[in-house]
C-alpha cells in the first residue's frame, strides 16, 4: 500500500504517520524528519535547509526530491506513507512520474482538513523530546514527569513568525496541489479535527476498501 498524507502544518500528518506506520506495516517517510536529520550531520546542504526551514519557507525543490526517491526507492517502491511530500505541483508532478517509472502505482492521497486557528494552538505548544524525537503536546499529550525537562524542546519553526509563514507557503504552494489529485480521483479529504484515536479511524475508513479490515 502507498499512501501519500496531505495537510497544512500541525495538522496531524506526524501523528497519525506514525500510528498507520506501526499498524499497517509502512514505512513513515516524513521529508521534514529527513531534513531535519541531514541538518544534524551539518553538511552544506543541511545549512542551506536549515536556513530555509527556520524561517518557515519550503526548502529548495531538488534538495527534498532526492531525499524522497532514495527512501522511498530502499523500500522497493512500496508499503509507504509519505508525510509531507509532494507540497508544490512541481514535487507531485516527479513524484508521479518516479511512481510510474518503478510501475509503484496506484496511491492513495489522505488529506487531513484543520482549521488555521487550531494548527496555531497545536504548533506553538508542540514540544519534541531531543533524544527519542518523540512529539507531545502541552496540553493535549503532555510530556511524562519521568522525562528528563532538558531534553524537552521546542522546534525552532515553532516560533509564531516561523508558524505564519508555514501558513502562507501552504496556501500559496500546496493547497494548489490538492485540486491535481482530486482531478485523478485518488483523493481523500479527512476531518481532522478531534482525539488522535478518532482521526485515526476516519483516515482507516477511507483507506477501504485498500486496507484489510
Ligand atoms: P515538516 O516537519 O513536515 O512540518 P509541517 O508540514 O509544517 O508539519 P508539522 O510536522 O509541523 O505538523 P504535523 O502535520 O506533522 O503535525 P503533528 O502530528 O506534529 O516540515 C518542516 C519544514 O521542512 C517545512 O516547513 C519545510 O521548510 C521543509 N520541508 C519538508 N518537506 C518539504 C517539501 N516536500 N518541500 C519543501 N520543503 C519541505 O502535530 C502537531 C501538534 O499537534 C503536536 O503537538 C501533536 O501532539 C498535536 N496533535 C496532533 N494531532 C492532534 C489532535 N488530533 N488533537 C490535538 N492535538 C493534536
Ligand atoms: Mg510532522
Amino acid at each position: 500500500m502507498r499512501i501519500v498524507l496531505f495537510g497544512p502544518p500541525g495538522a496531524g500528518k506526524g501523528t497519525q504517520a506514525k500510528l498507520l506506520a506501526e499498524r499497517l506495516q509502512l514505512e513513515h517517510i516524513s521529508t521534514g524528519e529527513l531534513l531535519r536529520a541531514v541538518i544534524k550531520k551539518g553538511t552544506g546542504i543541511g545549512e542551506t535547509a536549515q536556513r530555509f526551514i527556520k524561517q518557515g519557507k519550503l526548502v529548495p525543490g531538488a534538495i527534498v526530491r532526492k531525499l524522497a526517491e532514495d527512501t522511498i526507492a530502499e523500500q522497493d517502491y512500496d508499503q509507504f506513507i509519505l508525510d509531507g511530500y509532494p507540497r508544490t505541483m512541481e514535487q507531485a508532478e516527479w513524484l508521479m512520474a518516479f511512481l510510474e517509472t518503478h510501475k509503484a502505482r496506484p496511491f492513495v492521497v489522505v488529506s487531513l482538513v484543520v482549521p488555521n486557528a487550531f494548527i496555531v494552538k497545536r504548533l506553538s505548544q508542540r514540544r519534541i523530546n531531543s533524544e527519542t524525537g518523540e512529539t507531545y503536546h502541552l496540553t493535549f499529550n503532555p510530556p511524562p514527569a519521568d522525562v528528563d525537562p532538558a531534553l524537552i524542546t521546542q522546534r525552532d519553526d515553532d516560533k509564531s513568525e516561523a508558524i505564519l509563514s508555514r501558513l502562507r507557503e501552504y496556501h500559496a504552494r500546496t493547497e494548489p496541489v490538492q485540486e491535481y489529485y482530486m482531478a485523478q480521483g485518488n483523493f481523500r479529504e479527512v476531518d481532522g479535527v478531534g482525539e488522535v484515536e478518532e482521526v485515526y479511524g476516519r483516515i482507516v475508513e477511507v483507506l477501504k476498501p485498500t486496507v484489510p479490515a
